[in-house]
């Protein structure tokens, strides 16, 4: 198969573009810069996301992932969350616009979006036809997918993959807060009470090929495992699974005085479960959160 893939350099790029080459597909990606490590066999296309992607240049694509966007994790000037706006919604709407002119169009868009889609939500069990949330995050991944979502109206399967905060070491969530944990400092954030999604990285590279490979496959999907915990939960897994004490507990006010408005997206209360993936047969390799950190940690 032949893919076509935006945000290839970023932490989840990097883990699926060996995993599709391996399998023998061919990658092209779209960046605004050549990655010097991503494997060469990938091919490079220059795309200054504020124009047109130039997809003539690239050769009949049977997938396309769309992965791109600044990141979110960063305090929130109102520059940054321009970006964090364009980089998604404009920059989709210009992907899909681009497909849409081709003549041998891809017959499958797997578009990235979040489980901030859904916003605070305290103990309520969210799948994926819950109803959106009502915040920054949430308008952001609402538009986001109805970009996407423009791709159906051609002819293209379109899978929206609301993803969790993806656990690796390399990346993400887990690579930011270990060196906090491994000193000894680490703790719950305002009270733990909050729900917290989360995926191991290969299961998040195995639902997106899942979806490319399964047909009756579309629509929204929760990518997060079947086991979201509690933040108080999350805290003690993880100090275990480092052998350190995880006893501070992070107060509202001081994530707020860190992080400005992001600190309430970090506290948000989440239990998203993947009713849609373990519906269509996809299991997780990883389901529970002692096993993933396990398998991350040691
Ligand atoms: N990782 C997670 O825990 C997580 C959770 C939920 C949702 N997601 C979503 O999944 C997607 C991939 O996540 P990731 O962790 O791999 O992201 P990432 O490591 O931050 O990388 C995403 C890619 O987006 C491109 N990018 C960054 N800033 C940009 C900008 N201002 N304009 C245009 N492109 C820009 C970069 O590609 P180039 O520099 O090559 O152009 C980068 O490689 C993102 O859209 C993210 O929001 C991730």
């Amino acid at each position: 198969m032949d893919y076509l893939i935006t945000g290839a350099t970023g932490f989840i790029g990097r883990h699926l573009v060996p995993k599709l080459l391996a399998a023998g597909n061919e990658v092209n990606y779209l960046a605004r810069r050549r990655s010097a490590s991503l494997d060469s066999r990938a091919a490079f296309h220059l795309w200054n996301p504020g124009e047109p992607p130039p997809l003539d240049s690239v050769p009949t694509v049977d997938i396309v992932m769309n992965l791109a966007g600044e990141p979110v994790a960063q305090r929130w000037t109102q520059p940054v969350k321009r970006r964090i706006y364009e980089s998604r919604v404009d920059a989709t709407r210009r992907l899909v616009s681009a497909i849409e002119r081709l003549r041998h169009k891809p017959s499958v868009l797997i578009s990235a979006s979040a489980t901030g889609y859904y916003g605070d939500r305290s103990d309520e069990i969210i799948t994926e036809t819950s109803a959106r949330g009502h915040d920054f995050l949430a308008g952001l991944c609402a538009q986001w997918e109805q970009e996407a979502l423009r791709a159906k109206e051609f002819g293209l399967r379109v899978v929206l993959l609301r993803i969790a905060p993806v656990l690796g070491r390399d990346g993400g969530m887990l690579a930011k807060i270990l060196p906090v944990f491994r000193s000894g400092l680490g703790g719950r954030l305002a009270g733990g009470k909050q729900w917290m999604p989360w995926i191991h990285i290969e299961d998040l590279i195995n639902i997106l090929l899942f979806s490319a490979e399964t047909p009756n496959v579309e629509g929204p999907l929760n990518a997060t495992s079947p086991q979201p915990v509690t933040n108080a939960a999350f805290t003690h897994a993880l100090g275990r699974a480092l052998h350190r004490p995880a006893l501070f507990s992070v107060p509202q006010f001081a994530l707020r005085l860190a992080f400005g408005e992001l600190a309430r997206y970090m506290t948000a209360s989440q239990r998203v479960i993947p009713e849609a993936a373990l519906a269509a047969g996809f299991r997780f390799k990883y389901p529970d959160l002692a096993g993933a950190l396990r398998n991350l940690l040691e």
